[in-house]
């Protein structure tokens, strides 16, 4: 039986492609998530870059698949053919076996070039330039809390501040006794692991002042999806004299730290005011007024408690336990 041949109808297939087009039109465009966020730090920007590259090879693949599969559906169908009659078979094509074969290969190599060209720009610190320093802050991740320290001891919880321009590098890190977490700020850089017994460094350079939201992105336990984070980036003065505020505040027993701590390590499972949600009620109970016996459990966990501050310091240990005592003491 010969071949049946009849080319497809050219408007059912440009139909198809823009009703693809217009499908994927939504993902595009940067709504419902779908799209990364703008980038505003430089590696941020090389992952962004990245991504869109990518991504239009991506796409023309998808319509070319797309096209031939529906193209072929049309002209290759069965028409008058008796049911169990074989179409027409062909063998051998190698110009274009040679085709579908290196062209993926080529497409391949393009995309790992873009990327190693890239990276360098993505994964590595810049050196401090004349006059400035990299700010360096300690960023620790656990259940699920997360915890920065910056040079001059001050400590802070879940929202992180930060100088807008100034190259700031984060050390990243989780202790011994949790599990693994992952520091994601999108618009600022790209996913790195918190890791106990590691130490695993990235950085930021905030193009522009502003708030900017984050998330662990490893799953690490039943409040994983509270694990938020956030980095407010501000004015390099306004900053200086935040940090400085906070170290005499700190030093002083006086400040914020305490309700920062309670929000980001105790609220989250004990309930926004003590009331109990996945852990006990503890607002009111004999227990909150006893700083002594709540270090005892907020170093050493208790039951399913994990120990959220072996390692806090006193002064820490002393804004948590006395925020406690005075607010949630009944
Ligand atoms: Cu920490 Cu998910």
């Amino acid at each position: 039986m010969p071949p049946i041949v009849r080319s497809p109808r050219p408007f059912v297939v440009v139909g198809a492609l823009v009703a693809s087009a217009v499908l994927t039109q939504p993902a595009l465009a940067g709504n419902g998530g779908f799209a990364p966020v703008p980038p505003e730090s430089p590696n941020a920007n090389g992952i962004h870059q990245s991504y869109v590259f990518i991504s239009i090879f991506c796409f023309a693949i998808f319509l070319l698949v797309e096209g031939l599969l529906i193209g072929f559906v049309i002209r290759y169908r069965r028409r008058k053919r008796p049911r169990h009659a074989d179409g027409a078979q062909i063998h051998g094509a190698t110009r274009l076996e040679l085709a579908w074969t290196l062209g993926p290969v080529l497409i391949l190599f393009v995309i790992a070039a873009f990327v190693f060209a890239k990276l360098p720009s993505i994964q590595n610190v810049p050196s401090a330039s004349a006059g400035t320093s990299n700010l360096v802050v300690d960023v620790t991740g656990t259940q699920f809390t997360w915890q920065f320290r910056y040079p001059n001891g001050v400590v802070a919880f879940d929202t992180m501040r930060a100088p807008v321009g100034r190259t700031v590098e984060l050390h990243v890190t989780a202790p011994d006794w949790d599990v693994i977490h992952s520091w994601w700020i999108p618009a600022l850089a790209g996913k790195i692991d918190a890791i106990p017994g590691r130490l695993n460094k990235t950085w930021f350079q905030a193009k522009r002042t502003g708030v900017f939201q984050g998330q662990c992105a490893e799953l690490c336990g039943i409040f994983h999806a509270k694990m938020l984070a956030s980095v407010e980036v501000m004015p390099a003065d306004e900053f200086d004299t935040w940090l400085e505020q906070q170290r005499q505040q700190q030093d002083a027993g006086t400040g914020p730290l305490g309700e920062e701590m309670w929000n980001a390590t105790c609220a989250k499972c004990h309930g926004p005011t003590g009331e109990g949600d996945y852990g006990p009620k503890i607002a009111g109970t004999a227990l909150v007024t006893d700083p002594e016996a709540v270090e005892q459990v907020i170093r050493n966990g208790f039951g399913t408690m994990p120990p959220v501050g072996r390692d806090w310091t006193d002064d820490e240990m002393t804004a948590i336990t006395t925020y406690l005592k005075e607010n949630l003491g009944g």
